[in-house]
């Protein structure tokens, strides 16, 4: 009878732990005034209705089978009590808490079973779950808090790399791409979700931090209004609008590919070793942005034929593509060009499916449709960001700065093409 009482006190203490984490924002409070051994209790209780049970039998920690063998029959009561050793100590810390489990696991037990509790103890506690690994051992990391609605672009730092350029801000600290490391990024949402934001917000940080010795910028947009601004930046070499521009200008690029190539041969491996043993007659970088990729007519179009075959060649050549998409489906871009896109950056996405085609994991759909810049990247691992808000203004302050009216780069083969009146190539 105690005994059920007990259980029915700990159960009824699990279960306002919850609704305190449930509105949201009370959540790190409850557990910051003495509820984490409730949460620890909730966790243990979880594990064990999964049947994944751990006791404490005379110092060692065994499985529940094995704690079964040791302590037969008897076992059942003392579940409850034994059942403690699983989770050893929890640990606050900005966006949430880790309770770390016992180290080494019991016997029996694995990573699988772990994850088995993870929606249970979710359910029960609220908020996000994971399981992490912790040294040797394992924990659940429970996220008490989000990311930042909005993250103002004063806070933002420039990252040291020429080719690097900050996208936000994740629970470790500022996220950065690197296009030295990852030559080619894909950034995939729903409308609205900021992806022309961010491809802005890459380029303003290329713009200040490259000259337009040192870059030239070619930028594909078939909507004609987003990217007006840009064509006076003495970086942008040309703002395109028009699906047969579009391709003229890939066309180009790859006439570049091939023509670098050439000129390194028997000098250098790639752009950077060329630009040291050749400073006098440099090659500036190239970035591509081309907004809405299904506006080009889906995977088999022309400007994919142009486009596709160079990827993996362009690196070295000190080309790189930013592409954004809505549909981020398989006949939009072909695996090929997809699996050449390095850096996955994804938005909110109104599917699961969405989700899976940009950043090969769920959780984009979950966003919610107000939370404008939150996004995942995988970059090598996987991480959750909110991307910095640059205003309008500010960009425009960036951009009428390096609009000098200066001499522009132009491709060789692009400038053929204006020649002939196909490229909308202004001044
Ligand atoms: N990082 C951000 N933080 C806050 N608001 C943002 C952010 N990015 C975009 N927004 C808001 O969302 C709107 C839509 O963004 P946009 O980049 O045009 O989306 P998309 O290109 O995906 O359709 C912007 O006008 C802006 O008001
Ligand atoms: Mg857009």
């Amino acid at each position: 009878m105690l005994e059920i009482m007990l259980l029915a006190g700990s159960l009824l203490g699990i279960w306002h732990f919850r609704k305190l984490a449930m509105e949201s924002g009370e959540a790190i409070e409850g557990m910051a005034s003495g509820n984490l051994p409730l949460a620890a209790k909730a966790i243990n209780q979880v594990l064990l209705q999964n049947k994944v049970g751990a006791m404490s039998v005379r110092g060692a920690t065994l499985s529940e089978n094995a704690a079964d063998l040791v302590l037969g029959k008897k076992a059942q009561p003392v579940r409850e009590k034994f059942v403690q050793a699983w989770v050893q100590y929890a640990k606050p810390d900005d966006f949430g808490v880790l309770f770390k489990l016992h180290s080494p696991l019991p016997v029996g037990v694995g990573q699988k079973d772990l994850e088995k509790c993870l929606d249970g103890i979710a359910t029960y506690l609220g908020g996000k779950v994971e399981l992490v690994k912790d040294g040797n051992g394992y924990g659940f990391y429970l996220r008490t808090r989000g990311l930042e609605e909005k993250i103002p672009y004063e806070t933002f730092k420039f990252p040291g790399g020429k080719l690097m350029a900050a996208i936000g801000e994740g629970y470790g600290g500022p996220v950065a791409i690197d296009l030295a490391t990852r030559p080619h990024v894909l950034i995939g949402a729903d409308s609205g979700a900021g992806k022309s934001t961010l491809q802005k917000a890459i380029l303003c940080q290329m713009v200040e931090n490259l000259s337009a010795d040192e870059l030239a910028i070619y930028i594909l947009d078939l909507k004609k209004l987003e990217w007006v601004e840009w064509q006076a930046v003495d970086q942008v070499a040309g703002v395109v609008s028009t699906v047969a521009d579009g391709l003229a200008v890939a066309k180009s690029i790859r006439a570049e590919v091939e023509a670098r190539y050439e000129k390194m041969t028997g000098i250098a491996k790639d752009i950077h070793g060329y630009n040291q043993k050749c400073p006098q007659k440099k090659l500036p970088y190239i970035v591509v942005i081309m907004d809405e990729l299904f506006d080009y007519g889906g995977k088999d179009a022309p400007i994919w034929r142009e486009v596709g075959p160079i990827l993996s060649k362009c690196r070295a050549a000190g080309i790189h593509f930013i592409l954004g998409t809505q549909r981020p489906t398989t006949d939009v871009i072909a695996g090929d060009v997809k699996a050449n896109l390095g850096v996955r950056i994804g938005l909110r996405t109104t599917s699961h499916q969405e989700s899976l085609n940009i950043i090969e994991a769920g959780g984009l759909e979950d966003i919610p449709p107000h939370q404008k810049g939150r996004g995942m990247v995988r970059n090598g691992g996987l991480e959750d960001f909110q991307a910095y808000w640059f205003p309008e203004e500010k960009m425009s302050e960036i951009l009428e700065a390096h609009s000098t009216g200066r001499e522009k780069y132009r491709l060789p083969v692009a400038v053929e093409e204006a020649k002939k009146g196909k490229l909308g190539h202004k001044n």
